[in-house]
């Protein structure tokens, strides 16, 4: 059975290095949807607001922030989620897993520093699933680089087919506008002192029209000529099926800061971004239309309050129409949850909702019972894959101050893997347990937990490890003939799943080089 008149979603998220702008991007999308009014709101939400509705009572009473985590607005009668996934250096898994959940995302590079290591380390993980990215060079009322050295750098660095959709004319105090090159509209700041840039809209017939001469400087119309034409000749056409394959990235210039360009880039994601796609799962993929409700968590976020279990799974609904109150079960553990107090992420106010549609996110308070990766449905039967582990980037050995408490750091190290806040690996020989995680954050939270959830003292030592990598091959015998000659860097993830342990990025080259029949991967799927 399949749901009729299913509204439509666009659900994304932004990737960005830490100060390319994507707070400042944020406010500006949300400004333009009408879901807040004020700039600055994103950042420093004061108590006022937070005091506003219902939702805002619930985050209140279970002291924890969801408020951030997903943001709704509507552009054109089109409901937009957009997904925060925390930029600082020490993110978790969850920014990754995050990811997982969205069908498309727009990628902000500061046009003064091109693509660096975090719009790098997050753009990798949506290729892993393919997922389509809108390309915002932001900052152009500064000081930038070369419009074409930023395009070939997104090019070679990332292996993507860039479309520039629009042209900047000058960047910092030579800007004069932006040239939208498949309306031929040139966009300008507006003449005043205030410098919000307004934006007047001047439609001219191409690029050939004397108007531009009159519009621009001598100089920024000669530029723009020489440079679009260059632009339009040596980058691929716009492609919907490139783009939404994960393989061309349409490319936008704007000013986050100045609200310039953010406008063109909803529009994009209107008619570009894909609306909620079929999703990976077993038996088969699950399309938005099927009837069955049915969705997976991505991310789980714990009370504050360690007297309390109390935690809101983020679920993203894959497909049916969901209500207030229904029965979703997780599978392969659990009975049955009656979901009767979900928070639903509204346009402008956010606030207890009695429906969502794929596309959407629910927040389910529970008390532990729902982990990330997990499905819920309400008729059982199917499981979402593809949410993936990623990679540990810090390895450390738990030492136990008591050793009688074995088991209990054995559970615990467990239980905090299967919520994704850490990995654990058990080497094959000795019994130095080794944890890994993406940031040092995470080892923070892990000691607290440890001691306050599970009384147990643990420390954590250097590992003689630095690097660990999944391994599988196509024959077992080459697959057992690498561990028996390696079974000193062998161990086991929760899962039972082979990993190899190298002291350093050198060592796992080396051995990588030297065992070709073997597969080493940097990420997993969660199963
Ligand atoms: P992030 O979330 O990606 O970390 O970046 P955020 O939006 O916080 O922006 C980082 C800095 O860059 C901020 O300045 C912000 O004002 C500035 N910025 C963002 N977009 C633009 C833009 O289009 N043009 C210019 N010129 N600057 C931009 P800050 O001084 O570090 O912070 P603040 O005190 O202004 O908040």
């Amino acid at each position: 059975m399949s749901i009729s008149n299913r509204p439509d979603r666009r659900t994304f998220a932004i990737i960005s290095h830490p100060d390319a702008g994507k707070t400042t991007l944020t406010e500006k999308l949300l400004m333009a949807g009408g879901a807040i009014h004020l700039a600055g709101e994103v950042k420093a939400r004061g108590q006022n607001r937070r005091a506003r509705s219902d939702w805002m009572k619930i985050e209140q009473q279970r002291g924890i922030s969801v408020t951030s985590s997903v943001m709704t607005f509507e552009y054109d009668g089109l409901t937009f989620n957009l997904l925060d996934t925390p930029g600082h250096e020490d993110f978790s898994e969850d920014t990754y897993r995050t990811l997982t959940a969205v069908d498309s995302a727009v990628m902000v590079i500061d046009a003064a520093k091109g693509i660096e290591p975090q719009t790098r380390k997050l753009f990798e993980v949506c290729r892993l699933r393919s997922v389509p990215i809108i390309t915002f060079v932001n900052k152009v009322d500064r000081e930038g680089r070369d419009p074409f050295e930023l395009l070939d750098e997104v090019a070679d660095q990332l292996q993507l087919d860039v479309c520039p959709m629009s042209w900047p004319v000058g960047m910092g105090g030579q800007f004069e506008g932006i040239y939208d090159i498949a309306n031929d509209v040139l966009r300008m700041p507006a003449d005043d002192a205030t410098g919000a840039f307004e934006g007047r809209r001047e439609s001219v017939s191409g690029l050939d029209d004397d108007r531009l001469d009159a519009l621009l400087s001598d100089e920024g119309a000669q530029r723009l000529r020489d440079e679009a034409e260059l632009a339009v000749g040596g980058y691929a056409s716009f492609d919907a099926a490139g783009y939404r394959g994960g393989d061309l990235t349409p490319v936008y210039f704007g000013s986050a800061l100045k609200d310039f360009g953010v406008e063109e880039l909803i529009r994009a994601l209107a008619a570009h971004a894909p609306s909620p796609r079929a999703q990976p799962a077993e038996p088969a993929a699950v399309s938005p239309d099927d009837a069955n409700v049915t969705g997976f968590v991505f991310k789980v976020q714990a009370n504050m309050d360690p007297q309390h279990r109390d935690r809101i799974a983020f679920m993203r609904l894959c497909s049916g129409r969901f209500r207030r109150g229904m029965k979703l079960t997780p599978t392969g553990h659990g009975k049955p949850i009656a979901v009767h107090s979900p928070i639903l992420f509204f346009a402008r106010e956010r606030e207890l909702a009695d429906e969502a549609w794929p596309g959407d996110i629910i927040g389910i308070p529970n008390h532990g019972t729902l982990r990330v990766g997990d499905t819920l449905a309400e008729q059982p039967g199917v499981r979402f894959t593809g949410l993936p582990n990623f990679a540990p980037e810090i390895l450390r050995r738990v030492a136990l101050a008591d050793p009688t408490k074995t088991k209990q750091l054995r559970k615990a190290l467990d239980d905090l893997s299967e919520e994704g806040v850490i990995q654990v690996f058990y080497p094959e020989i000795g019994s130095q347990w080794i944890v890994g995680v993406v940031g040092q954050l995470q080892l923070e939270v892990l000691i607290s937990r440890l001691q306050h959830e599970y009384k147990v003292d643990a420390r954590l030592e250097p590992s003689p490890w630095d690097v660990a990598r999944w391994i599988a091959a196509d024959s077992d015998a080459d697959l057992k003939a690498f561990i028996g000659l390696h079974r000193s860097a062998l161990a086991n993830d929760r899962d039972g799943q082979p990993v190899f342990l190298a002291r350093d990025a050198w060592e796992m080259n080396y051995v990588q080089g030297k065992s070709p029949a073997i597969r080493f991967s940097a990420t997993k799927e969660r199963h």
